[in-house]
Parts: C-alpha cells; structure tokens; sequence
C-alpha cells in the first residue's frame, strides 16, 4: 500500500521526519520509491532537466508527462505534482480546472502550488472540491521576477510577519502540509508555534517535520552550489570518468568486445 497523506501526519505526530526527494523520471523513482515518503514531480524539472533560466516556462503538458511517469514507477511513495506557473492565478475556477487535469493525467495523489495568504480562496477551492493542496510558501521560485532572484525570506520583520501569517491562513484554508523554502530558521520556529500541519523544509530549518532535496543536488550531478545543498554522492565525477572510459575504449577497439557481441 502506497503511503497516504494520514501515514504522513502519523509520522509527525510520532516525532519522526519525512523525508522528501523531487524527482522526475521513471528510472530515479524507482530507484528511490521505496526509501522515501514523498516524491515531489517539481517545476524545479525545467531548470534541471530542460535548462530553463527558471521555472516560469514550464507547461502544464511537461508536468504531466514526467507526473504520469513517476506515478506509474512508483509503488510506496506519495506522489504530489507541481502546478506550474500561470495554471493557478487567473482564478479559482481555472486553478481547480488545471488541478484535476494533473490528477487525472499523472494519478498523483495531491498537487502543490506557490503562494500564502492571497491565494488561500483558490486553495480552498481546489480542496472543498476533493484534491489534497500542499501549499509552498517563503522563497517562491515562480516569483523570482518579482523578488529580485532567489533570496532569502523572513530576514526583516515584514518579510517574517508575512510568512507567518501565510503559514497560518494556508493551514485555514486546509492543506495538508506546507514546503517552506529559503526561509530564516527562526520564522520556522514561530510559524510552529502557531500551526499543527507538517513542514517540509529545504533551505529552512532543521526543526521543520521532514526536508526536500531535489535529486540531482542530492546526487551532486546538478552544478547548485547553494548552502542548503548537500551533496551525499558525486555522480557529475562517476558519470564523467564513465564516459571518458567508454570513449577511449570505443576508439581504441576495445569496446564492444566478444561478450558483447551476438
Ligand atoms: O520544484 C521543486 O522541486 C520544489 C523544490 C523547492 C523542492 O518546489
């Protein structure tokens, strides 16, 4: 049995971290379904798999595509799907209206968007209508334009007060956990004392519920050097000295050699 959005609140309440990876192709999901609780089909997919400058030109059909091929790779992990960039703002109707698009194409089992308390209608909309919401809040990288890059949240006391308070009118409108990126670790700690749904984290506090890697920066194949990254391989290395092997050995004529051969 797949791992459900209550397995998820059960762990928190017994003290123990989600763990969370995004990904997006069949191969890594199989690879990692059965030791993570949460695989995240990110926008993040367009920087790291098309090379986009950011994740604004990323489509409702590329979520799909790679949404339906990580849910059909996946036995145990709960799937939650990015809403990508102008599928949620126009209105709540439409919002809902792309939302059970990317359910019903990919079978994932909730979708996340970004943005506090001006998107708490929509939100609530989606869910008063059946589809679980993780809401995304802190550093939003579908608003990069508007912040100047991808900078740190909750430094000031605006910034802090409004992150806050996002936390608590999402946990109203009724998602079921929140992603909190690039945020101060203090404004983790006051948004806790204030809201009883999970965290996930990733470049915000270790006393977030669980944390998000995405998986290129977590196998250290992606060139992210931001702080929160922490690489624990180094396949850019393994893959370029593989392929460096293979090269020399197919214009040496060693490769293919008898084994190989039919
Ligand atoms: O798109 C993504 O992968 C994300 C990360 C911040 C986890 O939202």
């Amino acid at each position: 049995m797949a791992i459900t959005i209550t397995d998820l609140q059960k762990k928190v309440q017994a003290q123990e971290k989600i763990v969370a990876v995004s990904a997006y192709t069949a191969n890594f999901t199989q690879l990692i379904d059965d030791i993570v609780d949460v695989i995240l089909v990110g926008d993040s997919l367009g920087m790291v798999l098309y090379g986009f400058e950011s994740t604004l030109p990323v489509s409702i059909k590329l979520m799909v595509n790679h949404g339906k091929a990580v849910v059909d790779s996946s036995q145990n992990a709960f799937i939650i799907i990015d809403m990508p960039f102008g599928s949620y703002q126009e209105s709540k109707e439409k919002a809902y209206n792309n939302a059970v698009s990317l359910i019903k194409k990919t079978g994932a089992g909730a979708v996340k968007l970004e943005g506090g308390t001006e998107l708490s209608e929509t939100i609530k909309f989606i869910i008063d209508r059946g589809i679980p919401v993780m809401g995304h809040i802190g550093l939003l990288p579908q608003h990069v334009n508007k912040m100047g890059g991808y900078k740190i949240q909750g430094r000031d006391n605006a910034s802090s007060n409004k992150i806050i308070a996002d936390a608590v009118s999402l946990e109203k409108a009724g998602v079921f956990a929140l992603l909190v990126e690039g945020v101060v670790s203090e404004v983790i700690e006051k948004i806790k004392e204030k809201v009883n749904i999970p965290l996930i984290g990733i470049g915000a506090s270790d006393k977030c519920d669980g944390q998000i890697l995405v998986i290129d920066d977590l196998l250290g194949i992606s060139s992210n050097t931001a702080k929160f990254v922490k690489p624990y391989a180094n396949l850019k290395q393994e893959i370029k000295s593989a392929v460096k092997k293979y090269s020399t050995e197919v214009k040496a004529g060693t490769f293919p050699a008898k084994d190989h051969l039919y």
